[in-house]
């Protein structure tokens, strides 16, 4: 039998702040729902031929929003499809605005403790390239904590395996359709 969120056009649109697992649990709910994932920074990458990381070095972090936001109105266009953003995604209104007019916004959280713990190694995030990791994450997070309030729904995914947090996103949202 077909899933019941699958037999809606409406995207599944998922923020949060870097390693909250917003790509990972994207691709499960894809698989499950039998949609397509698109993810806004492979998207970037793919039609600019270079990485994030690229763009952020060369060009500073305001051509890579500049970028993103070009990225988020021709992926907003699309349908029933599961969309993954990058972390700062949400600091542009319009961006929002996007997205919401046909998705759920769906953010994940997650502790300091745990971000940094996901993160720590992780060598293409131009973001958290400062002398304290852990501190910077902290900063950034109580800066954003408002902007991911916009969200639909809020998903905590400490403790969790990323197919545990698609699971419970793909029940919420079937129920609410119920
Ligand atoms: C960013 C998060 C990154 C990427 C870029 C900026 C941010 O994506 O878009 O480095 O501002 O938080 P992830 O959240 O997938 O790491």
């Amino acid at each position: 039998m077909q899933n019941l969120v699958s037999m809606f056009s409406k995207n599944i649109v998922l923020i949060g702040f870097m390693g909250t697992g917003k790509t990972s649990v994207g691709k499960i709910i894809a698989k499950k729902l039998n949609r397509q994932a698109i993810d806004v920074d492979a998207y970037i990458e793919q039609k600019q031929g270079r990485k994030i990381a690229d763009i952020f070095e060369n060009e500073g972090e305001a051509a890579f929003r500049q970028a993103e936001k070009a990225a988020v109105e021709e992926i907003s266009k699309m349908e029933n499809v599961v969309i993954t953003t990058g972390g700062g995604v949400v600091l542009d209104k319009g961006n929002i605005e996007n997205l919401k007019k046909q998705g759920w916004i769906v953010a994940l959280t997650a502790t300091p403790e745990t971000i940094f713990r996901r993160v720590r190694n992780s060598k293409h995030r131009p973001l958290l390239k400062s002398h304290n990791m852990f501190l910077e994450i902290k900063r950034l997070l109580a800066e954003r904590k408002p902007f991911y309030a916009v969200a639909d729904y809020t998903f905590e995914t400490d403790r969790k395996t990323a197919g545990q947090v698609a699971e419970s996103i793909i029940v919420k949202l079937e129920a609410n359709l119920t």
